[in-house]
């Protein structure tokens, strides 16, 4: 399993460097280091008010949306990554927006001992559970990091729309619904979702598809308790050339495509 991560971790440090660098426009770092928000309407709307929470930010990249928190009111705002370049790049981007925030370099499993206290508010979203083989330790992780009372906010590209690959014109569904732990599925991609042409060298990566059902059951095991289900038809990024922007960053099919879900969101309350 160490061999997936390091590959991840190599992946996810180069990309980091392009994505905290990035001239395409799909990291809003002007938007944050003014003091804004670069959540989208989604996340931003469901999420709730986190005025006063203290908040962890889990497999935060470089750290946007943990600086957006605060900016939208967090008491305090922690971020979570295991990629050293990713918590180098959030570290700089809170110096330079003037932002108190603390980020913390450690893998998911290890984050209970690492951050060393615990929340309000575990925010997690767009691409994170997708990089973790065993979703139930994802869950436990997630409870052991919230106070009684805490709550999860949970936004994550959609595991039906993450089966299927673009082939003539169509969606082809490529992959099975559940990725076995020890056969994580297998990528090779020479640049990043961005649209940056600069190339990745470390281009390897492994990742895991985890059914909706096991995620909801995952977060009920670990002692929450489940407050909502939404599935949505919006995604942060371009999955298939056919999609359309919707504006704020935001894309969806157009009309007369097959629909499928494209997104899902739960929130889950800790057990005072
Ligand atoms: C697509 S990004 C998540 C985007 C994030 N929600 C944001 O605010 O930009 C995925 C992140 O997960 C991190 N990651 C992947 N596997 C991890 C692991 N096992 N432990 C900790 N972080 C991990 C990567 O370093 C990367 O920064």
């Amino acid at each position: 399993m160490q061999d997936y991560f390091d590959a991840n971790r190599a992946n996810w440090d180069e990309r980091a460097e392009l994505h905290s660098t990035d001239t395409t426009g799909s990291y809003r770092i002007g938007k944050v280091l003014a003091g804004g928000s670069s959540l989208h309407a989604i996340e931003a709307e469901e999420v709730g008010d986190v005025a006063g929470l203290d908040v962890v930010h889990l497999q935060c990249h470089i750290g946007l949306d943990t600086l957006s928190l605060k900016h939208l009111g967090a008491r305090s705002v922690t971020g979570l990554d295991f990629s050293p370049k990713a918590i180098a790049a959030a570290r700089d981007f809170a110096a330079r927006a003037g932002t108190e925030a603390r980020f913390v370099e450690a893998s998911l499993t290890a984050a209970p001992e690492a951050l060393g206290e615990t929340y309000d508010l575990a925010f997690v979203t767009w691409g994170a559970i997708n990089w973790l083989p065993d979703i139930g330790a994802w869950a436990k992780v997630v409870a052991k990091v919230l106070r009684p009372g805490g709550r999860l906010y949970l936004l994550e590209g959609h595991p039906v729309m993450n089966q299927m690959e673009w082939e003539d014109g169509r969606f082809v569904a490529t992959f099975d619904r559940a990725t076995p732990e020890d056969r994580p599925l297998v990528f090779d991609e020479a640049e990043t979702y961005t649209g940056d042409a600069r190339k990745l060298t470390n281009t390897r990566n492994y990742e895991w598809l985890h059914p909706v059902a096991d995620v909801v059951s995952a977060v009920i095991d670990a002692g929450l308790r489940l407050d909502f289900l939404h599935e949505h038809d919006r995604l942060a990024w371009r999955a298939f050339p056919n999609m359309i922007e919707t504006g704020e960053d935001l894309f969806e099919l157009p009309e007369g495509a097959v629909r499928i879900p494209l997104a899902f969101s739960l929130g889950a309350t800790k057990r005072a």
